[in-house]
């Protein structure tokens, strides 16, 4: 069940992807004919409004939810010709995540959710990657600490790191600065540029803040769960510039009326 990625084989590669919720007499169309590819050492950012569909989407590509129609690809593997069994395995392997509600486990220090997915994997921390991310996140003084003991921010950290310390190809995080001051949110994007860089992670993230999807080389908007723009930072002069073409979007009206 190894999968290796290929130079030519993306690391995300989601095609018409559509995932509908029903509520009372109604159906919401979450995700709709998504379709999406990025490689090794990509960092992009989704960005939408709130409702747009963006955990969504992070989901599906997690594999934690099944689409009505598409497929997910991870490193070549697709995700639901998995068994459940063989997804979670998959996921531990290969995948970060970070969401937004940090589901740390509260009977065990900073450190040791840090380290937790190593245990679970059965792989010792040879390299010192507990010891570094502690150190880059700044955890130092509160990582023999439980979680209630610790700030919001903190506790985001300490879900940054237990998502990292694999060293996974794919990291998916939910307004991973979410809960983190500015200067933080800085060099929490600097980490995760770097990790692009150095390790060819592929890093999905999603934000609804202009300032910190600008730290991403891909800048995507979703709106009404449709992909309404791909850009690159590039494109822009300015995160003024981004905002704008941000606002614009979407802020026009919706350009279909769905039923
Ligand atoms: N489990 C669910 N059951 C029903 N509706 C859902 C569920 N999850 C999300 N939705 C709906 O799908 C749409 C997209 O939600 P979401 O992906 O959470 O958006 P975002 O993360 O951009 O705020 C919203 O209309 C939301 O109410
Ligand atoms: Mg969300």
């Amino acid at each position: 069940m190894k999968s290796v990625p290929s130079a030519w084989s993306p690391v995300v590669q989601i095609e018409n992807l559509t995932k509908r919720f029903r509520y009372g007499h109604g159906v919401v169309e979450a995700v709709s004919g998504v379709t999406l590819s990025l490689t090794r050492g990509d960092f992009a950012a989704v960005m939408g409004a709130s409702g747009s569909g963006k955990s969504t989407l992070l989901h599906l590509a997690a594999g934690l939810t099944r689409p009505d129609a598409g497929t997910i690809r991870i490193a070549g593997t697709d995700l639901h010709a998995l068994s459940d069994r063989e997804r979670t395995v998959f996921r531990r392997r290969n995948i970060g995540l970070v969401f937004q509600a940090f589901n740390l486990i509260p009977t065990l220090t900073g450190e040791e959710n840090i380290a937790l997915p190593m245990l679970l994997g059965g792989r010792p921390d040879d390299n010192g990657d507990v010891a570094r991310l502690v150190k880059e996140l700044g955890l130092k003084d509160v990582c023999a600490r439980r979680p209630d003991a610790m700030s919001g921010g903190e506790q985001q950290r300490v879900a940054i790191g237990r998502a990292l310390v694999t060293r996974p190809s794919l990291v998916l995080a939910d307004e991973p600065t979410g809960s983190l001051d500015s200067a933080n949110g800085r060099r929490l994007c600097e980490s995760f540029h770097r990790l692009c860089l150095e390790h060819g992670t592929t890093v999905l993230m999603v934000t609804h803040n202009p300032v910190v999807a600008f730290a991403a080389e891909r800048i995507l908007i979703l709106k009404d769960g449709r992909l309404i723009s791909e850009t690159h930072r590039a494109d822009y002069g300015t995160v003024q510039e981004l905002t704008q073409h941000y606002i614009e979007l979407t802020e026009s009206a919706p350009q279909e009326v769905r039923g």
